[in-house]
């Protein structure tokens, strides 16, 4: 036809390269991102650490899940960090630095001679907010895309505020340390707009807990974090529906921001309309540690939303004092359960010092509870007896659940945690919120009341929830719409 020539001569697609954070929650969602620009047609190279890309390789069908985008290509970065050092809990802290001492002007020095080939957009994570210096020196067309919610954006940005109020810091408190807290935490926090009403002290992002604004952490994210307006758009893993009005907060700073989550239930739409059986074969793991898949079948043997599902998530280390809270709660609620405890999870399980839990414990585990390593998180939380989640807040869990209509316990760990289960128990009422405390009345109460007591009400609001998210991502969506015009943005500026 009069088409064809035409076509023929049209210029390649954008390529696109996106940058996670190198650590899980970040990887997952940006894969799913990197997934969705290929649907559409772009081509991506996506850039990982070294350790995160072996860890991918080895414990998942990575490469052949993006094997069928021609566009599609893997590039790697170093972290700075030695193989064999830590990366969760307080480790966090060595990993954002060398990231930024080392990684950092390595990826400028990659840029610059052209080790990508030829790259149309960035799309970095914005908690390296300082890729906009790079990507603007040399002339490459720059957005941000936060893994957090924007209600935990929102706060991170108004740190600034947050320190001339005298609001923060929360003096002598650290990033890692959730006790008892004392009245002073429970006072509201004014200086975040929007929240005014409801954010207490405790609720503000951990690394507000320090005894001094020169914190090389609160520095950090404040830094990080004021750069985004400076970009040509920021993009949101959340939707209009659940955060509208700290969104409206946001676009007065950062006017373009695209909202186009929850990714992996908009990954799931969108490659339901392109796929061929092959790509519907390939399954969705993108985990850094190997799935033991066990659990699905203990799961098919449960009653109807009889099971609590624990999961902590990729970088939270519990005290062996907080396990054994966490077990008498939940052996006392007698509710059954799958836990989910990563290798190393505790500073018990380091060699030469036993866990020492006690015997009763373990023994009242064995008819009601099942335990792994790790978990398909995704699967699980769809799964029919699956009725309650014990999370630690991170925001990929918390849509996890929200798509999948399953209330939520909220123990936050840190960084955005902490903002998140404020929002999940006082303003979307999905759950409750024990942050700060650990104790195993209290788990065991608040299972309690999240399967039995407050039932009711949960199952109401989190099935109002599961139709608004999954209404996002379809077909004339928010985020369904606002994605295409991502691309539409992505490929003006490519021109
Ligand atoms: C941190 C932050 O707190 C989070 O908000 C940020 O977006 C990323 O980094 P993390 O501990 O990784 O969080 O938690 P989360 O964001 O919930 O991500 C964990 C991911 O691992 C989820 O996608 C979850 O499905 C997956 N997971 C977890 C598994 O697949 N199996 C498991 O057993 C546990």
């Amino acid at each position: 036809s009069n088409m064809e020539p035409q076509l023929l001569s049209l210029p390649p697609p954008p390529r696109v390269l996106i940058f996670p954070f190198p650590c899980q929650g970040h990887v997952n969602s940006m894969l799913n991102l990197a997934q969705l620009l290929c649907l559409s047609g772009l081509h991506v190279t996506f850039l990982n650490s070294d350790h995160n890309h072996d860890r991918l390789v080895r414990h998942t069908d990575i490469q052949a899940r993006f094997a069928c985008y021609p566009g599609f290509q893997f590039n790697t970065i170093t972290d700075g960090l030695p193989v064999e050092h830590p990366r969760e809990g307080e480790s966090i802290l060595e990993l954002c630095f060398s990231v930024n001492s080392i990684t950092r002007p390595l990826f400028r020095e990659m840029l610059v001679s052209g080790q990508f080939g030829l790259v149309n957009c960035i799309i970095a994570d914005g908690i390296m907010g300082y890729t906009i210096d790079i990507a603007n020196e040399l002339g490459i067309p720059i957005f941000h895309f936060r893994t957090i919610s924007a209600c935990s954006f929102w706060a991170f940005f108004s740190i600034p505020q947050l320190i001339e109020a005298g609001e923060i810091p929360i003096k002598e408190r650290c990033v890692f340390v959730t006790t008892e807290g004392n009245e002073d935490m429970d006072a509201l926090v004014k200086s975040v707009p929007g929240m005014e009403t409801f954010l207490r002290s405790r609720d503000l992002p951990s690394f507000c807990r320090c005894s001094d604004v020169s914190n090389p952490v609160l520095q950090l994210v404040k830094n990080e974090t004021q750069q985004s307006p400076r970009a040509r758009a920021l993009i949101l893993n959340t939707f209009e529906d659940l955060e509208g009005p700290i969104l409206s907060q946001i676009r007065t700073q950062c006017p373009t921001t695209y909202t186009i989550g929850p990714l992996h239930a908009h990954r799931k739409t969108r490659l339901a309309k392109h796929a061929t059986n092959t790509l519907q074969s390939s399954s969705n793991s993108s985990s850094l540690w190997e799935v033991d898949r066990s659990c699905m079948t203990w799961l098919d043997q449960q009653p109807l939303l009889s099971v609590v599902y624990i999961s902590f998530g990729s970088l939270a280390v519990l005290t062996r004092d907080q396990l054994i809270e966490f077990w008498y709660g939940v052996v006392n609620s007698k509710k059954n359960f799958l836990w989910v405890r990563r290798l190393d999870s505790t500073p018990g399980n380091k060699e030469g010092e036993s866990e020492d839990i006690p015997v009763e414990l373990v023994e009242g585990t064995k008819e009601r509870g099942y335990m792994v390593g790790w978990a398909p998180q995704e699967e699980v939380l769809a799964h029919k007896a699956v009725g309650g989640f014990l999370t630690h807040s991170g925001w990929n869990s918390t849509l996890e659940s929200i798509v999948a209509g399953v209330p939520m316990v909220c123990w936050p760990y840190f960084a955005d945690q902490q903002v998140n289960s404020r929002f999940v128990s006082e303003v979307w009422k999905l759950g409750v919120d024990m942050k700060d405390l650990c104790d195993r009345t209290i788990v065991e109460q608040m299972l309690n009341d999240l399967m039995v007591e407050r039932r009711e009400e949960f199952v109401k609001s989190t099935a109002e929830m599961v139709g608004l998210s999954r209404r996002s991502v379809s077909e004339g969506g928010s985020s369904y719409c606002n994605f295409d015009r991502l691309i539409e943005d992505i490929k003006l500026m490519s021109m």
